[in-house]
């Protein structure tokens, strides 16, 4: 069917007046790549996670989750705002859905809220809270879009952190049984499987530095919270593997390229630390490496691991996940302890602050390329997608339009090097844009805006920015 017919049939006609001439201009002006440089079978999808955009936490069911605690909690979260409403996802996923169609987007990918499918995270599966997720998928595929699924974006639900969380061994059986009862009722009709989020976020900023859910902190927390999660990465691989047929099995990481702040011996030491711990730290083991050596504290690690661990560890991911926004320039330092070194940010480094996000970060396209090539040196790492990446600026609304020119340059720089490192023969199979809508940002509450759809979180309202007209146009060419 001709695609256009398709969309009016599915309700999305009338937001075809979105391109608009000046828009068109200002892209063909700067995109020096097309769709098609891609590859035909390149995956092109959106972001999300559950507790970012769903809201209704109280609604059918639903248990609480650590993230409920820590924003109830005074002075967690920068704003003392929580995900109670965040986006109405829970109530207006088809809208949302539509919205993506309509940029011509072909994937989705979203988390399951472990609250929601079994409340007190183990024992009876609550048949409302899964319902939901199979109308989510029920609606991508009636409208062609594929979905792909998270199990686990950080939400534990509470009644699993206070009988330990993941400093608790026995997270690992209650995982895999949250993995079973996903897969079971979701695998006939869902391929593609995320096992973690970004599983050093949140074992460094809830177990460590106490920044995220559950705002826990040390060593001794951390470590067996990273030994844990390591575990529960390849088990969780494994239910889904036997549970879902023609499975294509992903797990999700944050990496950043890391450079010295100077040549000195000291800050180079820093900066193979930090690469230790934001990039190597949980792909090694999956892929049978074992964990790094080199980083004194980590070898603390040990300490947790079982007879049969090391083995258990691995596991044959289809593909890895690649999460950037950011590099980091490390220079050795007193604190924090252990890792002994610090961050240089990047307005001391002399970057404009045209090209500083709202998050702090830089924006460095040539970080995505070096990542990239990082990881497909592993011998054991197959295929690559880009699971996220994006950034957040101070956008305006100004009408019905939010011209947000800054995104659309950072993801025309940031594809052209994702290009540029499959044209050289990296395996990189898709990418995915953090994110659908402006939500809520975690700790830093809903300030920064990261979408591609703006969200007036008063009315609920929702805008396309020129980013989201920029994607619609660059994917709907042929
Ligand atoms: C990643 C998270 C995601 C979002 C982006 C900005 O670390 O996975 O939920 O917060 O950063």
């Amino acid at each position: 069917m001709h695609r256009r017919t398709f969309l009016r049939l599915l309700g999305v006609g009338a937001l075809a007046p979105w391109v608009s001439g000046s828009l068109r201009a200002l892209a063909y002006a700067t995109t020096r790549f097309r769709k098609a440089d891609f590859g035909d079978d390149f995956v092109w999808g959106a972001a999300t996670a559950a507790y970012q955009i769903e809201g209704a936490v109280r609604e059918d069911g639903r248990g609480p989750s650590v993230w409920d605690t820590f924003c109830s909690r005074k002075g967690r979260i920068k704003t003392g705002e929580t995900g109670d409403v965040a986006c109405d996802f829970y109530h207006r996923y088809a809208e949302d859905l539509r919205l993506l169609r309509a940029m011509n987007f072909g994937a989705f990918r979203f988390s399951i809220a472990w609250a929601r499918v079994l409340p007190q995270g183990v024992g009876k599966v609550n048949p409302k809270g899964l319902d939901f997720y199979q109308r989510v998928v029920d609606e991508c595929l009636r409208l062609g879009i594929k979905p792909w699924i998270t199990l686990y974006h950080w939400d534990l639900p509470q009644a699993l952190e206070d009988r330990g969380g993941w400093t608790n061994r026995d997270v690992v059986g209650w995982f895999t049984d949250y993995a079973d009862a996903c897969t079971r009722a979701l695998g006939d009709r869902v391929r593609h499987w995320m096992i973690l989020n970004e599983p050093l976020v949140f074992t460094a900023a809830g177990y460590f530095a106490g920044f995220h859910a559950p705002g826990r902190k040390g060593l001794k927390n951390f470590l067996p919270a990273v030994h844990h999660a390591a575990l529960c990465q390849a088990e969780g691989g494994r239910v889904v593997r036997q549970n879902v047929g023609q499975a294509h099995i992903g797990t999700t990481f944050s990496c950043t390229p890391v450079d010295p702040a100077t040549e000195r011996e000291k800050d180079q030491r820093a900066a193979h630390r930090f690469d230790i711990l934001f990039n190597r730290l949980f792909v090694e083991p999956a892929l049978g490496m074992g964990y790094p050596k080199g980083f004194k504290a980590l070898e603390k690690l040990e300490k947790y691991l079982r007879p049969g661990d090391e083995e258990r560890l691995r596991f044959d991911f289809d593909f890895i996940g690649l999460q950037n926004y950011f590099r980091t320039v490390a220079k050795k330092a007193l604190f924090p302890p252990y890792l002994w070194a610090k961050e240089v940010p990047p307005a001391r480094r002399g970057i404009s602050p045209e090209n500083i996000t709202e998050m702090g970060w830089e924006v460095y396209p040539e970080g995505i390329y070096r990542i990239i090539r990082q990881f497909a040196a592993y011998a054991g790492v197959k295929q690559i997608v880009i699971t996220e990446n994006g950034a957040a600026f101070p956008d305006e609304r100004v009408g019905d339009a939010v011209h947000d020119t800054r995104r659309v340059r950072f993801f025309e720089q940031y594809l052209a090097q994702v290009l540029r490192a499959k044209r050289e023969g990296a395996p990189v199979a898709g990418y995915f844009a953090w994110t659908l809508l402006d939500n809520f940002e975690w700790a830093e509450g809903y300030r920064p805006r990261f979408g591609l759809v703006h969200v007036d979180f008063a009315t609920q309202q929702r805008t396309v920015k020129d980013s989201g007209r920029w994607f619609q146009m660059f994917l709907g060419e042929r």
